[in-house]
Protein backbone atom coordinates (compact mmCIF):
# COMPACT_ATOMS: atom_id res chain seq x y z
CA UNK A 1 0.00 0.00 0.00
CA UNK A 2 1.27 3.13 -1.29
CA UNK A 3 2.25 6.17 1.51
CA UNK A 4 0.41 9.53 1.15
CA UNK A 5 2.13 12.55 2.55
CA UNK A 6 0.78 15.77 2.54
CA UNK A 7 2.57 18.85 3.81
CA UNK A 8 1.35 22.39 3.91
CA UNK A 9 3.02 25.86 5.92
CA UNK A 10 0.46 24.60 8.98
CA UNK A 11 1.28 20.81 9.19
CA UNK A 12 2.96 17.18 7.43
CA UNK A 13 0.81 14.20 7.60
CA UNK A 14 0.38 11.24 6.12
CA UNK A 15 -1.03 7.53 5.96
CA UNK A 16 -1.20 4.24 3.89
CA UNK A 17 -3.77 4.56 1.23
CA UNK A 18 -4.78 1.22 -1.18
CA UNK A 19 -3.75 2.08 -5.08
CA UNK A 20 -7.05 3.37 -6.62
CA UNK A 21 -8.03 5.91 -4.20
CA UNK A 22 -8.52 9.23 -5.09
CA UNK A 23 -5.71 12.11 -3.42
CA UNK A 24 -8.82 13.65 -2.11
CA UNK A 25 -10.59 10.50 -0.19
CA UNK A 26 -6.61 9.95 1.20
CA UNK A 27 -6.18 13.61 2.50
CA UNK A 28 -9.39 12.95 4.30
CA UNK A 29 -8.00 9.63 5.68
CA UNK A 30 -5.48 11.36 6.99
CA UNK A 31 -6.56 14.58 8.12
CA UNK A 32 -4.92 16.79 5.18
CA UNK A 33 -6.27 20.09 5.11
CA UNK A 34 -7.69 20.21 0.80
CA UNK A 35 -10.35 21.76 0.16
CA UNK A 36 -13.13 20.58 -2.18
CA UNK A 37 -15.88 22.86 -2.60
CA UNK A 38 -17.55 20.99 -5.39
CA UNK A 39 -17.40 17.94 -3.48
CA UNK A 40 -15.33 16.19 -5.88
CA UNK A 41 -16.89 16.10 -9.18
CA UNK A 42 -14.24 18.18 -11.30
CA UNK A 43 -16.40 21.46 -11.18
CA UNK A 44 -14.19 23.60 -9.14
CA UNK A 45 -10.10 23.89 -8.27
CA UNK A 46 -9.92 23.91 -4.98
CA UNK A 47 -8.75 20.86 -4.61
CA UNK A 48 -5.43 21.78 -6.32
CA UNK A 49 -2.44 20.21 -5.42
CA UNK A 50 0.95 20.34 -6.58
CA UNK A 51 2.49 16.79 -6.60
CA UNK A 52 6.26 16.66 -5.00
CA UNK A 53 7.11 12.79 -5.64
CA UNK A 54 5.90 10.04 -7.71
CA UNK A 55 3.84 12.17 -10.26
CA UNK A 56 4.30 9.64 -13.11
CA UNK A 57 2.69 6.96 -10.91
CA UNK A 58 -0.74 8.62 -10.33
CA UNK A 59 -3.59 7.94 -12.95
CA UNK A 60 -3.46 10.06 -16.55
CA UNK A 61 -4.95 13.69 -16.29
CA UNK A 62 -8.43 13.52 -18.00
CA UNK A 63 -9.10 16.13 -20.26
CA UNK A 64 -12.03 17.02 -17.93
CA UNK A 65 -9.45 17.51 -15.29
CA UNK A 66 -6.74 19.28 -17.45
CA UNK A 67 -9.72 21.63 -18.31
CA UNK A 68 -10.68 22.90 -14.90
CA UNK A 69 -7.44 22.63 -13.58
CA UNK A 70 -6.42 25.42 -16.71
CA UNK A 71 -8.73 27.87 -13.97
CA UNK A 72 -6.95 27.30 -11.01
CA UNK A 73 -3.69 29.44 -9.55
CA UNK A 74 -0.25 28.96 -10.10
CA UNK A 75 -0.55 25.88 -11.72
CA UNK A 76 2.32 24.17 -12.51
CA UNK A 77 3.29 21.28 -14.30
CA UNK A 78 3.19 19.33 -11.60
CA UNK A 79 -0.63 20.16 -10.66
CA UNK A 80 -3.32 17.55 -10.20
CA UNK A 81 -7.04 18.07 -8.55
CA UNK A 82 -6.56 15.83 -6.21
CA UNK A 83 -10.65 14.45 -6.47
CA UNK A 84 -9.49 13.60 -10.26
CA UNK A 85 -6.08 11.86 -9.55
CA UNK A 86 -5.61 8.01 -8.16
CA UNK A 87 -2.90 6.52 -6.55
CA UNK A 88 -0.61 4.44 -8.21
CA UNK A 89 1.62 1.97 -6.47
CA UNK A 90 4.45 4.77 -5.47
CA UNK A 91 4.63 6.52 -2.12
CA UNK A 92 3.70 9.79 -3.26
CA UNK A 93 4.41 13.31 -1.64
CA UNK A 94 2.02 16.52 -2.24
CA UNK A 95 2.05 20.31 -1.37
CA UNK A 96 -1.32 21.78 -0.72
CA UNK A 97 -1.66 25.18 -2.71
CA UNK A 98 -2.36 27.94 -0.84
CA UNK A 99 -5.43 27.62 -3.20
CA UNK A 100 -6.58 24.56 -1.27
CA UNK A 101 -5.79 25.30 1.75
CA UNK A 102 -7.43 28.65 1.38
CA UNK A 103 -10.84 26.94 0.63
CA UNK A 104 -10.43 24.53 3.59
CA UNK A 105 -10.14 27.44 5.89
CA UNK A 106 -13.21 28.97 4.17
CA UNK A 107 -14.89 25.46 4.63
CA UNK A 108 -14.05 25.25 8.19
CA UNK A 109 -14.50 28.41 10.06
CA UNK A 110 -14.14 27.56 13.71
CA UNK A 111 -11.01 25.91 12.97
CA UNK A 112 -9.55 29.16 10.70
CA UNK A 113 -11.18 31.45 13.58
CA UNK A 114 -8.93 29.47 16.25
CA UNK A 115 -5.52 29.55 13.33
CA UNK A 116 -6.29 33.39 13.42
CA UNK A 117 -6.80 33.64 17.54
CA UNK A 118 -2.85 31.76 17.59
CA UNK A 119 -1.89 34.02 14.66
CA UNK A 120 -1.49 30.89 12.35
CA UNK A 121 -3.95 32.11 9.50
CA UNK A 122 -3.81 34.09 7.11
CA UNK A 123 -0.26 32.67 6.38
CA UNK A 124 2.96 34.69 6.30
CA UNK A 125 4.18 36.44 3.47
S1 LIG B 1 -13.17 19.22 -5.34
FE1 LIG B 1 -13.87 20.47 -6.95
S2 LIG B 1 -12.61 19.80 -8.60
FE2 LIG B 1 -11.91 18.59 -6.97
Amino acid sequence: MPKVTFKSPLAEVSADVPTGTTLLDAAEACGAQVGHSCGGVCGCSTCHIWVRKGLDSLSEQTDAEADRLDMGFDVRPYSRLSCQTELGAEDILVEITEESLTAFMDENPVLRRSLEAEGKWPLKK
